[in-house]
């Protein structure tokens, strides 16, 4: 049997990548690496420790010392930070607020990178973040580059908030969501770019089954050619 292809899915911040991600993987048996969480964690881990998110070698310190690790779950994936579960911890406002900064950084992003190539080795999966297609596996089978328009995705952020409990107005997540684009895109470093030979998908008037089962037809014709 073969071991599986890799599929690469990059877009912008809440486009639904991982909530899609998630689905593919579990239908196809593939592992799901959810890149953004690993930079989540390592700002958290950051804010913590009270270091500067300003300076690329005290954060790649940190990185060195600390164990990122991915969980498999049947809802799709916990993040544990040096053995404790910090899944909710990592999506709070104030670690997507310095995300960005924190992963602009060059050695931060070489060993994440170096992680993110090594969990994808000799397996299956589906991995989601900004640079996949571009810089982590330039290699993959297939492409997708995930996205929706801007009303759409803070549309989508606050309901998912509301479930949550966490209620912050529709006018500023739409305002962090154009902020992280922008620094996610205009950073010198891997930026956030569709690559040449990635499909687009836009996901705005789509619901999440139309979108997963696009691209599950699109990775079964991958894996038949
Ligand atoms: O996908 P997310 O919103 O959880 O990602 C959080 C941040 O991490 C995002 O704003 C930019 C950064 N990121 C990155 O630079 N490269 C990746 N491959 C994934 C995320």
């Amino acid at each position: 049997m073969s071991k599986g292809i890799i599929i690469a899915i990059d877009g912008p911040a809440a486009a639904g990548k991982s909530t899609i991600a998630k689905r593919i993987a579990q239908k196809l048996g593939y592992t799901y690496i959810d890149t953004g969480a690993m930079y989540r964690a390592l700002t958290h881990k950051a804010i913590q420790s009270n270091i500067n998110m300003g300076s690329d070698k005290d954060l790649a310190d940190l990185l060195k010392h600390t164990e990122i690790v991915l969980v498999p779950e049947e809802n799709g994936q916990a993040v544990w930070i040096d053995g404790v579960d910090c899944s909710e911890e990592i999506r709070s406002q104030e670690v997507t607020a310095n995300v960005s900064e924190v992963a602009a950084h060059s050695t931060v992003r070489h060993l994440m990178v170096e992680k993110q190539r090594e969990l994808a080795e000799g397996t299956g999966v589906v991995m989601d973040g900004r640079d996949i297609g571009t810089a982590v596996l330039p290699k993959a089978e297939l492409k997708v580059f995930m996205t929706a328009s801007v009303d759409e995705r803070a549309e989508r952020r606050f309901v998912e908030n509301e479930k949550r409990g966490i209620h912050i107005p529709l006018a500023q997540l739409k305002e962090e969501i154009e902020k992280r684009d922008r620094a996610d895109s205009e950073r010198e470093l891997s930026p956030l770019k569709m690559a040449d030979d990635a499909i687009l998908v836009d996901t705005t008037s789509m619901s999440i089954e139309e979108v997963a089962n696009q691209v599950i037809m699109l990775a079964e014709k991958r894996m038949n050619q």
